[in-house]
């Protein structure tokens, strides 16, 4: 049941910190907080110390800063890495850093393209902080999205052990596979199909370097930088070009914007009865598009894990930048009539960008 918090209780508790995932994070200041050897962190788990050391090189040596393409290859990682697991056949240790200790193997498979890109910063960085590649990517996942405008926290969790073993190939779902599959893909790991829309916010920060060469850093929406949720929009816009003009590549199908990639997949399950009214919900509701995203990429996070071997850390995950929108915007040139709506129940009045048509500019590669 649903808790309404008012007036004085709502200042309260506002003083006393903030919500995750419907948890109270003790604000970072506070009677119950540690000081940490580095005179100047807060927590109130002192083995969270070292892992705000961790956070801070991540954001300077990795990420340098920004929501970019580092950032973008590190939420995807994670998503790769823990997809590896099964509820119904015995293999996977999920999120366990696999993807990088058996790399030889797993990057190998076709759904890994362009993730050694990734490895090769991650890798050594864990090596050289002494961390296990289950909690680099993981960590690094969440510290990547504090830096996107509107990303939530994830509930972040460290002290994996090393994987012990490959994931088989076919665990990640291809742009090119129809929507049941990748829905008993998802569910065979333990997510509905609410689930995975919401995880499908990654997205609205993501760009496409492998399925068409030619376009390397296509983004999906024109806005890559800022966890909005202009994707939810634009993949329900009428198709009407092909960027780089090549012909389609495996799992490209036409977008509506010059410069932007639509994945096959994207497309199909923003139309699909099973996921449309789900997909269309965060269209005009961004908060509830990063909260669902947040509960459902912390529950990723923790595939093939035991909390009780773990420690939560998320007191040392920044806050991202506030939402740029609470609402998608129809492009300039677009209209209402340009969207395919899927949902029985009516989209709402959405906003409209005046001015030239847009043309998407590449994520710079980093
Ligand atoms: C139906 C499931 C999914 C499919 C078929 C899919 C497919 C893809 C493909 C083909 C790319 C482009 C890769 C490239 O060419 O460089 C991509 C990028 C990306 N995906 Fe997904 N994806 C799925 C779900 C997810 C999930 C669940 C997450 C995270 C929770 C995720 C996060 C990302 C991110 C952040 C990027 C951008 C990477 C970058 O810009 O470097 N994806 N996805």
């Amino acid at each position: 049941m649903a808790v309404k918090f008012t007036g004085l209780t709502a200042l309260a508790l506002i003083a006393l910190g903030s919500f995750v995932n419907g948890l109270l994070v003790p604000a970072d200041k506070g009677p119950s907080k540690k000081l940490c050897a580095d005179g100047v962190t807060r927590v109130s788990d002192l083995q969270c110390c070292s892992w705000a050391a961790i956070r801070d090189a991540l954001i300077a040596d990795v990420f340098e800063g920004v929501c970019g393409e580092a950032a973008h290859s590190t939420v995807r990682i994670a998503f790769h890495d823990a997809i590896g697991f099964s509820k119904t056949q015995n293999f996977g240790g999920g999120a366990d850093g696999s993807m990088i200790a058996f790399g030889d193997i797993e990057l190998a498979y076709a759904a890994n393209a362009g993730i050694d890109d990734i490895v090769g910063d991650l890798q050594p960085f864990a090596d050289a902080h002494g961390i296990s590649y289950g909690d680099v990517i993981q960590f690094g996942s969440s510290v990547a999205l504090s830096l996107c405008p509107g990303a939530p926290t994830v509930r972040t969790f460290v002290g994996r052990k090393n994987a012990t073993a490959a994931a088989p190939d076919g665990t990640v779902p291809d742009p090119f596979n129809p929507v049941t599959d990748i829905l008993a893909r998802m569910g065979d790991a333990g997510f509905s199909a609410d689930e995975l829309v919401a995880l499908l916010a990654s997205h609205s920060i993501a760009a496409q370097d492998e399925i068409e060469p030619t376009i390397a850093g296509a983004p999906f929406d024109s806005t890559p930088d800022s966890f909005d949720p202009q994707v939810f929009l634009e993949v329900l816009l009428k198709p009407t070009v092909l960027p780089g003009g090549l012909g389609p590549g495996q799992g490209e199908v036409m977008s509506p914007l010059e410069g932007e990639f639509r994945l096959q997949s994207d497309a199909l399950i923003a139309r699909d009865s099973r996921t449309a009214c789900t997909w269309q919900s965060f269209v005009t509701n961004q908060a509830l598009m990063a909260s669902r995203f947040s509960a459902a990429m912390g529950k990723l996070a923790l595939l093939g894990q035991n909390t009780k071997n773990l420690v939560d850390c998320t007191e040392v995950i920044p806050a991202s930048p506030p939402a740029t929108a609470r609402s998608a915007t129809i492009p300039a040139g677009k209209t209402k009539a340009d969207i395919e709506a899927s949902c029985a129940s009516a989209l709402p009045a959405l906003p409209t960008a005046s001015g030239a048509p847009i043309v998407v500019a590449p994520v710079p590669p980093q």
